[in-house]
């Protein structure tokens, strides 16, 4: 017997090794069958399905959230060199915000219910005098955040406080001769008295207001990286020996004179701000306002129409001096700050004159003055009110 027999046990067939592997046979829908049953299972596939229908509804039938809301687009390539000084990171203008009053600017693509359009943050100086109050109304109208400061030497509380209880409005008794810093996107920079009696009062702080005051917002502006709109004058162009006054007039003006406070005042206020659009970037726009009239004026004021209304209503003749021919235009104040707005949200730097071009004589201006008032209180005397 050989070795090879001692060692064999005698079976012919070859036993399988019991540890072998042996994959196993494929089969070949189970990658879509495992998906399948996972949505069946638990009415996971109802879930989707409802999850799917409420989106729907949610981003497309629904109505946009914001009927007011304002169309926003990042600044154009041409402001790109000077975002780098500015702490705001991302700054926003507005484009076609007036077609309807700035009421329905949003003709575009429809905002989702809950993504409404964030209201602006913006300072007005002076806001609670005669042009500032009437900004300020329009402004929060609009859906902004409003913050007035003001030092209230022409300014009153009962101009603004119809806001007091709106958690959009804010104000700040502060004279703006001192710095202040707030974090803002636009600055409606008014603070200044406007009438030869205000700001006669105290010339040297007439211009101190004009020249350190519109220093400090320029300076705020700079930091926080708002844009700035500056409230100057007709009277920058002086005795003007040019009609009407364009804006490339230069003016003939007098350094030295009592109202120079507030002429060169505003002049400087101008050069300051070219200054800062120039050197700084700051995004600056000038208006220069005509003579503005409508509620709220101060009624002693010294100005012509507050002057024919204040007697009117105190039954005294009018004064009017000379011949009466001379000739002034006026504008409503609603006008004034459509005006400003539009200034604001557009793209042109300014200046800019803001006024009527229709010219009324004294003579012509008291008549229209005198009559309206004349009724109003004829009507007021008659219902005993
Ligand atoms: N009303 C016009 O016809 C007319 C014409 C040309 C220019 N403007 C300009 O428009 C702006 C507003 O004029 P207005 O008619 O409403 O005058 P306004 O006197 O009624 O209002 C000026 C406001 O500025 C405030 N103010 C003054 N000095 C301040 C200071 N140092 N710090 C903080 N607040 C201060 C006053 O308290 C007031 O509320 C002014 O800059 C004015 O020069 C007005």
């Amino acid at each position: 017997m050989g070795s090879s027999e001692l060692i064999f046990r005698g079976h012919d067939e070859t036993q399988p090794t019991p540890d072998a592997y042996s994959p196993k046979p494929a089969k070949p829908w189970l990658f879509v069958i495992r998906p399948v049953r996972y949505l069946l299972r638990e009415k996971r596939l109802v879930f989707f399905l409802v999850g799917m229908a409420i989106a729907t509804v949610f981003f497309t039938i629904l109505p946009s959230s914001s009927p007011h809301a304002h169309k926003y687009d990042p600044l154009p390539d041409s402001f790109s060199h000077i975002s780098h000084e500015l702490t705001t990171p991302v700054r926003y203008k507005y484009y076609e915000p007036l077609q309807v009053g700035f009421q329905s600017a949003n003709s575009g693509g429809k905002i989702p219910l809950g993504l409404k359009r964030k209201g602006l943050r913006i300072v007005v100086t002076g806001g609670a005098g005669f042009v500032g109050s009437h900004l300020v109304d329009r402004l929060i109208a609009r859906g902004d955040s409003v913050i007035v400061v003001d030092n209230f030497f022409t300014g009153r509380k009962e101009n603004v406080m119809h806001h007091f209880k709106n958690p959009r409005f804010e104000l700040i008794r502060h004279d703006v001769v001192e710095p202040l810093l707030l974090e803002v996107d636009q600055i409606y920079h008014l603070a200044c008295p406007a009438s030869p009696v205000h700001y006669k009062h105290n010339p040297v702080k007439t211009i101190k207001t004009n020249v350190v005051g519109t220093l400090n917002m320029l300076g705020l502006a700079k930091r926080v990286g708002a844009r700035f709109l500056l409230t100057s004058t007709s009277e920058v162009y002086g005795d003007p020996l040019q009609h009407p006054q364009v804006e490339t007039y230069w003016g003939n003006v007098n350094p030295i004179g009592v109202r120079s406070c507030y002429d060169e005042g505003k002049r400087t206020a101008e050069t300051l701000a070219m200054d800062y659009h120039r050197g700084a970037g700051v995004e600056v726009r000038i208006a220069r306002i005509f003579n503005t009239y409508g509620p709220r004026m101060c009624i002693d004021d010294g100005r012509v129409v507050s002057n024919f209304v204040a007697q009117a209503l105190r039954k005294e003749p009018m004064t009017v001096y000379g011949d009466g021919k001379q000739t002034r235009s006026f504008q409503f104040v609603s006008d004034l700050v459509e005006g400003l707005m539009r200034l604001m949200e557009g793209e042109h730097v300014g200046p800019f004159n803001l006024g009527n071009p229709g010219e009324f004589t004294m003579l012509e201006l008291a008549q229209v003055s005198v009559f309206p008032l004349m009724i109003s209180l004829l009507l007021v005397q008659v219902s005993g009110l």
